[in-house]
């Protein structure tokens, strides 16, 4: 895994970035409303960031702590240009760090699960799996069409 080249970090708010890499990423991010949220949230949650030699935010993490020892990755997106380049490593295990430290022991991620045919979501899962998150269940959470995938990772 090509960690190590990127440095993630805990940065302040920046909604402006999600709004960007979200829009650099439509067949991951094609439903307009849940793209405002995204970006709402990034108001407010945990952020972290990977950012380019020139300070550009490349890649960005929101966390929620739903309870003190599991943390709960809301969001993670890497600019299209700068995908597979381990950006999206970096930013997980950066938190996944920062976790440990603080006595966090579980990890989730929601995902759309393999019962959908979606390619990306596809290498989506892949991802997570290759950062030791585990496929947990398989819900209808966001209703029939979006099968949604919990996966949990030990700390
Ligand atoms: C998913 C995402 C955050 C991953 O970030 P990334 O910077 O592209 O991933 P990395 O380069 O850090 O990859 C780390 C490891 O994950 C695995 N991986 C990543 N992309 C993969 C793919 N397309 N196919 C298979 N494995 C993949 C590999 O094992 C990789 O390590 P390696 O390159 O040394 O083999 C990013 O690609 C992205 O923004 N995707 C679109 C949006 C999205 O899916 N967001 C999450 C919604 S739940």
């Amino acid at each position: 895994m090509r960690n190590g080249k990127w440095k993630a970090r805990l940065d302040s708010q920046v909604p402006e970035d999600v709004s960007r890499t979200i829009d650099t990423l439509p067949e991951w991010f094609g439903i307009a409303e849940a793209n405002a949220e995204y970006v709402e949230a990034a108001r407010s949650k945990e952020t972290w960031t990977v950012r380019d030699g020139g300070g550009t935010v490349r890649g960005v993490a929101l966390v929620d702590y739903h309870f003190d020892r599991a943390a709960d990755l809301f969001f993670i997106a890497v600019e299209r240009e700068f995908r597979s380049s381990g950006i999206g490593a970096a930013l997980v295990e950066a938190v996944a760090e920062h976790c440990r430290e603080r006595g966090v022991r579980l990890f989730q991620v929601k995902t759309l699960g393999a019962s959908h045919p979606d390619e990306g979501y596809a290498a989506t899962r892949k991802f997570y799996e290759a950062l030791d998150f585990i496929p947990l269940e398989e819900t209808d959470l966001w209703g029939e069409q979006s099968p949604c995938l919990i996966m949990v990772r030990v700390l």
